[in-house]
Parts: C-alpha cells; structure tokens; sequence
C-alpha cells in the first residue's frame, strides 16, 4: 500500500480497470523526467537531448522484452490504446481492407474496438460480424470458428473483457483468423496489467495497450505490430520526425516506428512507462494475476450469497466482476459506496452493445490491482450490504 502515495489509509480503490493508481516508482520518474533530466529526443545535438533519446530507446526496447516483440522497432509509442487501434483500423485497413471484406470483432468489444473498425469499414465497403458470447460471458470461439471465412481480413477481439473480465483463449482465436488467412489484433488493455504476455507465443499480428492502466502515466499506450505488417502500413499523421527526405515535390517517410510517431512525443510519459513495466516485473505478472484472481474468487464467493445479486461473466474472470443489484440502479450502488470509501465504476464501461447483450443499461463493476486485499473486499462487501439493507 505504501508504494501508491494517492491511496490513503482505508480508502479501497476498485476502479483499477478503468485506471491504476500510480506507484511511486512511476511518480519518481515522471518527476525525475520534468525536474532533471528533460529534453526532448531524436533532435539535440546537445548532450542532454543525447542522453533523454537513449532513456526514451531503452524504454522502447524494455517495452519490446515486456510482451517479447521481436526487436524494438516493432513498438510504436502512441497515445493509448484508443489511438493504436485507429492507426490499425486507418492504416492497415485503408491499405488492406477492400469493398465486400469482412472485419470479425465480438459482443464484448469495448467502443475503441469497434467504431475505428466501423469508421474503416464504412470507408471502403467492408462489413462487420459481431461474435456472440457463451452463456457465462466468454467469446464464443466455437461460433468464431464457425463464421470466419475467406472474406475476412481481420480480427479484432479483446483479450481481457473490461465489464466482465473474461480471458480470452488467444491461441486459439490466432489460430482459427490465420486458418482463414486473416490478421488478428488483440486489444490487451486488461490483459497486460493481469498476466504474463508474449506476442510470439501468441503468435498474433498486432496487440495495443495503455500505460495508465499498467499503473504508468496516462498520454501514452503501445502499438505492437509486426514488423513485416507495420512496414507494409502507411502514416496515419504527418509531420516532424515521421519523414525520411521532405519536398514540396514529394516526400518519403521514415521506418516504423518513427513513421508513426509524427511529432513531438511524449517523452517523460515514455519513462513513465518504463518504471511502471519494471514495477510490475519487479512483483512479477504470474504473481499479479494469481493475487487478483484469488481477490474475484472472495469476491464473488461473498456476493452469490445475496439473492438480490447478479453476477455477471465467468467464475475465473481476471481481476474484473460485474453485478448488478435487482431495484437499484448501478449509480446508486457506486454513489453508496462511495460514502463507504469504496470506488467501483458504474456504467456501460464503453461496451454499450455488450449492456445491450446483458438486457441492462448499466452494470457495477469492481476491479482490482496490486494494491488490493482482503480488506478492500470486505469493505466492498459491507458495502454492499448497507445498499441492500438501504434499498430494503
Ligand atoms: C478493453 C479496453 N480496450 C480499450 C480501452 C481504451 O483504452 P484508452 O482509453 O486508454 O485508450 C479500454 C479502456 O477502458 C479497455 O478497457
């Protein structure tokens, strides 16, 4: 606990899916970036733009060792999440996706892994299906199997549900897209801050992430792509830094990822990110993952006692547990808990065709991090007795 200054004494925070509290390991750097070594990179000729230029690389190499890239050139720093799936959805689909191609994504799908896909796919005539899910909130890859054909040129599928925390087998999702002879995203958002993540072993095409939910500073998220695959994608922006030779005739562009990386970018967040990466190593992924996954299993273990209560997703969900309480809208559940001192995040949680999927407008969602325990269920629990004891 004392790792996270932002977390007081008694306060239980689970809202880790929608963003982790920040080590201060993370906090250290970021400050250390701004407060003494700041410049910007890939420009100085001076010595301490040299040296942030080589602390920004070997950020990007220690990301490329973190999800086992191939070699560093295959990370692209973005925005987030968000934006990686857009350069994927405008770059490689504008190049390769054509008229009458289908695009596969599932029910669960957050918004940032369905409107870029809708917005590339209305461009050039392309059509999406939507995988349905199993009775207990799975994406249903038997169905998956069962729809893919030759048309398809891409599939889209998160590895870890943010509403329902369901784990996605993606060995076999990469299998069934190649059979096809379709590209395949994963969407890692949940998945890299709960499990250990390689892309080889996956063996996927491209896999995207935010550092804010990897407890590192928000502004800054990862593209993994392959590196044959980002070679053959065009720019989604232009400007400083993504060019090779500019012209007034023509210009040409730099390789990935500087290709990608138009502007100035957002150095200190990169270092950010790096402390985070080596944070988490530090507790190790599998130790991560075994601690959240024994915080669902009390935590859904207490909330099936309570008739009022639905459950959603499945028993071995990752970090993540939805519900929603018969009579009492998720807001007044989060509003209760709050008074509490207990944060969960209530809404559609940008999935709103999986709510749709559900028959609800809303769930309430409690999502765990590093820094949770068994106090932080059971005050969850108290909580949410005091709802059902106030809503009668
Ligand atoms: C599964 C999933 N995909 C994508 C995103 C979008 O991430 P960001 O807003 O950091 O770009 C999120 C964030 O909530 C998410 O949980």
């Amino acid at each position: 606990m004392s790792d996270f200054p932002a977390i007081p004494e008694g306060w239980a925070y689970l809202d880790t899916a929608a963003t982790a509290q920040k080590p201060r390991a993370v906090i250290d750097a970021i400050a250390r970036g701004y407060g003494e070594t700041y410049a910007t990179v890939h420009r100085g000729v001076y010595q301490r733009s040299a040296d942030m230029t080589l602390a920004f690389e070997a950020a990007r190499r220690r990301t490329a060792a973190f999800i086992n890239a191939r070699s560093a050139e295959e990370i692209v720093f973005l925005r987030g999440a968000t934006e990686a799936i857009n350069l994927v959805a405008q770059s490689w689909g504008g190049t390769f996706l054509k008229a009458g191609d289908r695009i596969l994504l599932s029910m669960l799908e957050h918004h940032s892994n369905i409107v870029p896909w809708q917005m590339a796919a209305d461009r050039v005539g392309a059509v999406i299906d939507v995988a349905p899910l199993t009775a207990d909130g799975r994406i249903d890859l038997d169905a998956v199997e069962a729809m893919l054909t030759e048309r398809h040129k891409i599939v889209a599928l998160a590895h870890v549900s943010n509403v329902l925390g369901s784990v996605l087998d993606a060995r076999r999702a990469v299998d069934l897209a190649h059979r096809v002879g379709a590209n395949i995203l994963l969407d890692g958002c949940q998945s890299v801050p709960r499990m250990p993540v390689d892309v080889q072993a996956l063996g996927c095409d491209f896999y995207v992430f935010s550092a804010h939910k990897l407890y590192g500073p928000t502004g800054i998220g990862v593209l993994w792509g392959r590196g044959d695959l980002l070679d053959a994608m065009p720019p989604m922006h232009g400007g400083g830094a993504m060019i090779d030779k500019v012209s007034f005739e023509g210009t040409t562009y730099a390789p990935p990822p500087a290709r990608f990386e138009a502007g100035t970018p957002h150095v200190v967040g990169v270092l950010g990110l790096h402390a985070a990466i080596d944070y988490v190593d530090g507790i190790g992924l599998d130790a991560i993952h075994a601690h959240e996954t024994a915080l669902v299993r009390e935590t859904r273990e207490a909330l099936q006692t309570l008739n009022s209560l639905r459950l959603f997703g499945p028993e071995d969900s990752a970090g993540i547990v939805s519900f929603a309480i018969e009579g009492v809208h998720p807001h007044d559940v989060g509003t209760i808990l709050d008074e509490s001192r207990v944060a969960i995040r209530a809404g559609h949680h940008c999935a709103q065709p999986l709510m749709s999927h559900l028959g609800v407008d809303a769930t309430a969602r409690a999502s765990f991090g590093v820094y949770n325990g068994r106090q932080d269920v059971e005050a969850f629990v108290r909580g949410i007795e005091r709802v059902t004891r106030i809503f009668g």
